[in-house]
């Protein structure tokens, strides 16, 4: 006989907000969060994004402007995402990137943590992230390192405190590092898109980029970003990365990998992050305007979802909000 099974048990710790609060396993902190900003070359005042709420396309001037605003709102950490005004498919004009990291360091200092990302999409005419061969049906491997950790000393020069390459090369955070180090920048660290899976949810930041692959060769970037299909890619690449001296380890996009985040999370001792990428960003954003969820409460539910698998940082669209919604969030 049973004498000491109780079926209602369970339910005492969900009696109330106090009890939920005090025993919840998560709590979230908008100090884990890190808030993605584009800035346009080509623009004369900022842009809205299709689809990404909240979020523009700003100008050298405006971005300025959108980070004291953030700042006071609490959110310290960014990631810079530069659109230069011309593309080209060779000697490429890194001086607009440089730029705005400057000012923005001349402006904020201290204050700011700035990670910038290195890729090669916005700057080419075809929308691929690296140099592909003359029939445009392969991206080049090493010339594409080459070109990423040159650009990537130029940004580190111009006062970046870390270094995001999102191409998805091989060998690209070896050369980072060592041309880093050789240079003298020792300190700036490298946030490895380390799993990066080619994905349908990134649609909303191609269009803030203009970075949609365009050519008659390659049609998508499936030769470079990981297969949703394959985890034990996206774990070797990732742990490939820390081994080349990757300092965080990101998974990207997060809520529909969050198997792979737990995963890399036993197996690595680097912190991981977690980017929620735009198209994820914009569903829910999609859904709340059609009344069918509540959006802040939304967003708090991935979050908790994300810190919940294992990502210690959190990149989100809605960082500027992270710290008055997770406030007021009734667990
Ligand atoms: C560029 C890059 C992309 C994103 C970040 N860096 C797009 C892509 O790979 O096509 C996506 C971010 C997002 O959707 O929020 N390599």
């Amino acid at each position: 006989m049973e004498t000491n099974f109780w079926p209602l048990n369970q339910r005492r710790l969900r009696t109330g907000t106090h009890i939920r609060e005090l025993t919840a396993s998560v709590k979230l902190n908008y100090k884990s969060f890190i808030q993605p900003v584009f800035v346009d070359e080509a623009l004369s005042s900022a842009r809205k994004v299709n689809g990404l709420n909240d979020v523009q396309v700003e100008t050298a001037d405006s971005i300025l402007y959108s980070i004291e605003q953030d700042t006071r709102n609490g959110i310290s950490k960014f990631l810079l995402f530069p659109v230069p005004a011309i593309r080209k498919d060779k000697e490429f004009d890194f001086s607009f990137a440089s730029h705005v990291i400057r000012r923005i360091k001349e402006n904020f200092g201290e204050e700011v943590w700035l990670a910038a990302d290195v890729c090669l999409c916005s700057y080419t005419t075809h929308g691929h992230c690296g140099i592909l061969n003359q029939d445009h049906t392969q991206l080049l491997n090493s010339k594409t390192v080459e070109v990423l950790s040159h650009y990537a000393s130029l940004l580190a020069n111009a006062g970046a405190d870390c270094i995001a390459p999102s191409d998805m090369t091989d060998g690209r955070i070896g050369a980072i590092r060592n041309k880093l180090d050789a240079l003298g920048y020792e300190q700036v660290s490298i946030m490895s898109y380390a799993a990066k899976f080619s994905s349908q949810f990134y649609g909303p930041f191609r269009d803030a980029c203009h970075s949609a692959p365009n050519t008659m060769g390659l049609q998508n970037r499936k030769t470079y970003q990981l297969s949703p299909f394959n985890s034990n890619d996206a774990l070797a690449s990732a742990i490939r990365d820390e081994k080349e001296g990757a300092d965080i380890l990101m998974v990207k996009p997060a809520a529909l990998y969050t198997d792979v985040i737990a995963k890399l999370k036993q197996q690595t001792l680097k912190p991981v992050a977690a980017y929620h990428v735009s198209g994820e960003y914009a569903a829910i954003e999609a859904l709340a305007e059609k009344g069918l969820l509540d959006r802040e409460a939304a967003h708090v539910e991935v979050w908790a979802a994300l810190q919940r698998s294992g990502a210690d940082i959190i990149i989100s669209y809605a960082a500027r909000n992270a710290k008055e919604w997770i406030n007021n969030a009734i667990i």
